[in-house]
């Protein structure tokens, strides 16, 4: 009965890169190598004796975001693709800078929840429950406030104040994920048959093409 439980163990132990879950009691990190062919988030670790502190270290979440697009807003990442120390860590960071009535448009993260800190500014944010409820459930928050959104909700954040918005966030995942509603339906590649988004939306095929047009 055990059998296959220890053959498992055996495997991870030998090749431990492909068992994050096993990996990380093996070894301290695995900062990620980006010129090696990869097994972990789709990269693999540097020679431990060639890591250095600058692995873990981003600077610039001190600069404000170009939030001059037709959104309004602007996300910085700090995830293993800028510092590769996250790989198999399970964290990442983001900066997210509003211009006045500046929308994150609403988008998931397949991978990962988040925990965002309002740190200047007015925002309403909120998710939307999964089928068949699709509540919301939202609040307005202030300078300080912290909110949460689960795993793979879909969620927003816009700036209802007339002055600029910052907010940090922290997500549980060192490569979360990004799934823009508004880009994934109308500006795929290639894009979805507008008779598939018409019926989806219960809209005519024009109002479908008017926002394919814009992405
Ligand atoms: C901000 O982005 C806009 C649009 O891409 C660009 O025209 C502008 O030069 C950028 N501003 C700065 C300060 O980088």
């Amino acid at each position: 009965m055990a059998t296959p439980i220890l053959i498992l163990g055996l495997f991870a132990l030998i090749c431990p890169l492909a068992f994050p879950s096993y990996a990380s009691t093996l070894q301290d990190f695995c900062v990620a190598n980006p010129n090696s062919q990869g097994l972990m988030s789709g990269l693999a670790c540097k020679d431990p004796m060639m890591v250095g502190a600058n692995d873990f270290f981003f600077s610039g979440l001190h600069l404000q975001g170009n939030t001059s697009n037709p959104l309004g807003s602007k996300v910085t990442p700090v995830n293993v693709a800028q510092a590769p120390g996250l790989l198999t860590l399970g964290i990442s960071a983001v900066r997210i800078d509003y211009a006045p009535w500046g929308l994150n448009p609403p988008h998931t993260h397949p991978r990962a929840s988040e925990i965002l800190t309002v740190i200047e500014g007015t925002l309403y944010v909120g998710f939307v429950t999964s089928n068949p409820e699709n509540r919301l459930i939202t609040k307005t928050l202030q300078k300080g406030d912290v909110f949460v959104f689960p795993v793979n909700l879909i969620h927003f954040q816009y700036n209802v104040g007339p002055t600029n918005a910052i907010a940090i966030a922290a997500l549980n995942s060192e490569n979360p994920g990004v799934i823009t509603i508004a880009n994934a339906l109308f500006g795929s590649n290639l894009p979805i048959s507008s008779d598939v988004l018409a019926k989806a939306f219960q809209v005519d095929k024009m109002v479908v093409e008017d926002i394919q047009n814009k992405f």
